[in-house]
């Protein structure tokens, strides 16, 4: 099996989506985040607030590398497409781009209590909009398959993305 990167901005649905899919297609999940949260030692928000956002990129950057040394599913973070680097790396990869409509992205965003962005704390909504638009022609350019999950259900996702790599 090929390794499956799921991109797309937070709320997007990567988390759910790549265990979903991992489980269906039997396969390793990692869910960048979790990863990055065991590594550096704090929540996300607590890293970026003492070490700043460019820090948190550099691991980000190393962990997308070393998860594609195994055929995995990989839930990224919502920024993995902005380093140049990660950009060419995820150029020839099997990239899936989960896409929702903004207004669903920033309710989805507000609703999660359980995971606070950093970037939901210091942005209101219009900020968190404008985020998305400068970001999604990155997210539309790598992907190689892209599903609208703002109507559906993680089930009918998984199945939409498994016929498309099928095919
Ligand atoms: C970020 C998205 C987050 C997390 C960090 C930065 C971003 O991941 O990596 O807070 O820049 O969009 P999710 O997309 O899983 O929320």
């Amino acid at each position: 099996m090929k390794s499956i990167v799921l991109i797309g901005f937070m709320g997007a649905g990567k988390t759910t989506i790549s265990k979903e899919l991992a489980a269906a297609l039997e396969a390793r999940v990692v869910d960048m985040d979790d990863v990055l949260v065991e590594r550096i030692g704090q929540p996300i928000s607590e890293y970026f607030e003492e070490h700043g956002e460019a820090s948190f990129r550099e691991h980000e950057t190393s962990l997308l590398k070393e998860a594609l040394n195994e055929a995995s599913v990989i839930a990224t973070g919502g920024g993995v497409i902005l380093q140049q680097e990660n950009q060419k790396v995820l150029s020839d990869k099997l990239v899936v781009y989960l896409k929702a409509d903004a207004n669903v992205l920033v309710q989805r965003i507000r609703e999660d209590k359980i995971n606070v962005r950093p970037l939901a704390i210091k942005n209101d909504d219009g900020d968190l909009k404008r985020l998305f638009f400068s970001r999604e022609k990155l997210y539309e350019k790598l992907a190689k398959i892209t599903v609208d999950t703002s109507k559906k259900l993680p089930q009918e996702i998984v199945n939409e993305i498994m016929q498309q790599v099928a095919s």
